[in-house]
């Protein structure tokens, strides 16, 4: 995999020159192996009952979408991701771990993405999963995510955010306050989110508060439910 010049900062992250990828264009994040068991287990309540479609936004490697979609089969998931070169690793992670192949969607969520033909078909959604992105960008994937997931949820569906975030004003521990310091540093776009924003413009279009889960490597699933 070679690395467009032209490509956005906020994409970096697992691009040849930082990450390991292999012939099959599998890239690998090293914080996927120690996070998930614990982030499956967070979400094991929310989702092994549920069926339909799940968009998963910023699927980066493709690690989680793969590994989801055999941890929750009733779920048809579905990985979206703005880099090709992403999404050809999500596809290949698919083949890799025997997940069912769902070609990976080319969403921008700081778009109206929801409008999309990609997504429409697939229907009400019955949850929008974004894991690690709303801080890597700027705040209006944040917007997008909501506003996208208020129109194609359908009722009693999800919005679940994982990450690390900004609680009662503050960056919940020392660690997160110089992550997000090193992030603004990098791009004054980019920083950990407010849990107060994101509910506030969560419930203006509907989306009701429904957990804020403490995770390892202090960590948050923050999670909504349409009304
Ligand atoms: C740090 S990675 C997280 C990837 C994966 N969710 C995980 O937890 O390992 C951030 C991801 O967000 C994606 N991203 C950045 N801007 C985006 C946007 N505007 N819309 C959707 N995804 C975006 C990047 O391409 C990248 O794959």
């Amino acid at each position: 995999m070679t690395d467009a010049p032209d490509r956005p900062r906020h994409t970096a992250r697992y691009f040849s020159g930082n990450a390991d990828s292999t012939a099959d264009g599998r890239l690998f994040a090293p914080v996927f192996g120690r996070n998930f068991p614990a982030v499956l287990a967070a979400l094991a309540p929310w989702l092994s009952g549920r069926s339909g479609a799940v968009l998963e936004i910023g699927c980066g490697t493709g690690q989680h979408a793969a590994s989801f979609a055999l941890a929750f089969p009733n779920l048809s998931w579905w990985p979206s991701d703005p880099d090709a070169g992403h999404r050809a690793s999500a596809r290949a992670w698919a083949a890799e771990l025997g997940a069912p192949a769902r070609a990976p969607l080319a969403l921008d969520a700081a778009t109206d993405w929801a409008t999309d033909t990609a997504v429409t078909t697939l229907g009400p959604l019955s949850a929008v999963v974004s894991m690690n992105v709303i801080h890597i960008a700027p705040y209006a994937v944040t917007s997008g995510i909501i506003n996208g997931a208020a129109q194609c949820l359908q009722a009693d569906g999800l919005l679940i955010f994982y990450g690390p975030f900004i609680e009662t004003g503050q960056p919940t521990t020392a660690g997160n306050a110089s992550f997000d310091a090193g992030l603004r540093a990098e791009n004054p776009a980019w920083g950990l989110r407010d849990v107060t924003d994101i509910r506030r413009e969560a419930a203006a279009l509907g989306l009701g508060f429904a957990a804020l889960i403490a995770m390892p490597a202090n960590n948050r699933l923050l999670i909504f439910r349409k009304e």
